[in-house]
């Protein structure tokens, strides 16, 4: 190819980054080679010796790169028969389409674990801040008006229920992940009797995929880690926005701390919710990248085709991104502080209990629609009185899921323990290299 083509077409850069995939899918092929008798034990040891030494060279930095190295399948395969002659057996039954699939499924996985361990410390973040501050009266608002009382507990746990639904995705993208391609070779499987199940029991992977044109063209795993993400980084998206309404002069309800803001290189007395923006900001770039994906994939002909070599830039930016969107989120949260004067004030808005006044004229046997006529009435006319303050409206407001401080107390030191079993998971299941 041209020099200039192979620039275009190589991929080095970015799939760098599946290394450790690569040598764990290399190492548990090379022992299903020597399980089919395809590769003698002596070949077989030398082959994992001179993979675990690229591995520690490519860990330590040591790791020389050619101009032919086209993507880190080839530079690995050419560095290890460069150390061993063996090297030149690795490659029997298996194609760059399998592998490539499979690892890039091993890093799905354990960009799922890395995501659910994040999303937990965001969650254990919002829930301790909402322990602290179940009974803090505040407006709740639709339509950004004043509507009812809430306190800031419930509003921080309304952020953390959307995160344990992220999690839900999370987990089933991991799931999703965990289908062995290996033996599928290029498209049609391969005439050598390769044990695929011992490869898979080597990866920690249970399921084998099912048929070898579906193993190699298919990026629906990858679709789906795409997708929590896209859900994480919208629902952080509205956490940065309620923050930064929160810190506004108008709202006043948050206190910014230096840890977590900005001064204007201009103007002396300003303090920026930059982490809370940038949080709203920086969904953009997972969207972009699911999209940039989903068009990869749209209309692609069975089996393997270059265009897929497409969906890492894609995949990687979604999960970079939320990777590092959820650490920044949880040390925004944690550093949170309110101002509980500024958040009585509004909350002493009467308005916020009309409803509870209507509702007790339906408790006095009113239709809800003539209570709602009578107050409404009330309230134009400058009439209305507050039937008693927010404080009692909450301690009134009692069903399930609604912001009763006792509840929300209830709800947060739950979603604590949550939290505390999500990372507990997370750290059973590290990355899956063979020993
Ligand atoms: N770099 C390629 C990719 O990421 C690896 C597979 C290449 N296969 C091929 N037949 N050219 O998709």
């Amino acid at each position: 190819m041209l020099p200039e083509l192979e620039r275009f077409s190589s991929s080095l850069t970015i799939d760098y980054e599946l290394y450790p995939y690569d040598i764990a899918g290399s190492i548990a092929h090379a022992r299903g080679l020597a399980a089919a008798g395809v590769v003698s034990r002596s070949r077989l040891i030398a082959i994992e010796r001179g993979l675990r030494r690229i591995k520690s060279e490519l860990d330590e930095g040591d790791f020389k790169f050619k101009p032919s190295d086209e993507d880190i399948h080839t530079a690995v395969e050419r560095r290890l028969t460069e150390i061993t002659p063996a090297g030149a057996a690795l490659h029997a039954g298996r194609s760059r389409n399998d592998q490539v699939a499979l690892d890039l499924r091993l890093y799905c996985r354990d960009a799922a674990v890395e995501a659910i361990a994040l999303e937990a410390r965001v969650i254990s973040a919002l829930a301790s801040k909402a322990v602290t501050h179940a009974a803090w009266l505040m407006p709740g608002y639709t339509h950004l008006q004043h509507a009812q009382p809430v306190t800031v507990g419930h509003h921080l746990l309304a952020h953390a229920e959307p995160l344990l639904r992220d999690v839900e995705r999370f987990r089933h993208a991991y799931d999703a992940a965990g289908e062995m391609p290996l033996g599928s070779g290029a498209l049609a499987g391969s005439t050598l009797p390769l044990d695929r199940r011992v490869v898979a029991r080597e990866l920690g992977l249970e399921v084998l995929t099912q048929n070898s044109m579906d193993a190699v063209s298919d990026r629906d795993f990858a679709l789906d880690l795409a997708f929590a993400c896209v859900a994480a980084s919208i629902h952080l998206s509205r956490l940065g926005e309620d923050v930064v309404l929160w810190a506004s002069s108008e709202f006043g309800f948050v206190r910014l701390v230096d840890e977590i803001a900005t001064g204007s290189s201009l103007m002396p007395q300003k303090k920026n919710p930059d982490i809370a923006e940038l949080l709203r900001g920086r969904a953009g770039r997972s969207i972009g990248a699911l999209v940039a994906l989903a068009t990869v994939l749209k209309g692609l002909p069975l089996a393997y085709d270059r265009d897929l070599q497409e969906d890492k830039p894609a995949l990687f930016t979604a999960v970079e991104n939320i990777l590092d969107s959820l650490g920044a989120a949880a040390l925004m949260v944690e550093h949170l502080e309110f101002d509980r004067e500024r958040l009585a004030a509004a909350a002493a808005d009467p308005g916020l209990v009309a409803t509870d006044a209507a509702e007790e004229l339906v408790r006095s046997g009113v239709a809800f629609r003539q209570a709602h006529e009578i107050v409404g009435r009330q309230v134009r006319d400058g009439k209305f009185a507050a039937p008693w303050p927010a404080k009692a409206s909450l301690a009134r407001r009692d069903l399930p899921g609604a912001p009763n401080p006792r509840r929300v107390a209830a709800r947060a030191r739950a979603l604590r323990r949550e939290a505390a079993g999500l990372s507990r998971w997370a750290e059973r299941h590290p990355p899956a290299l063979p020993s």
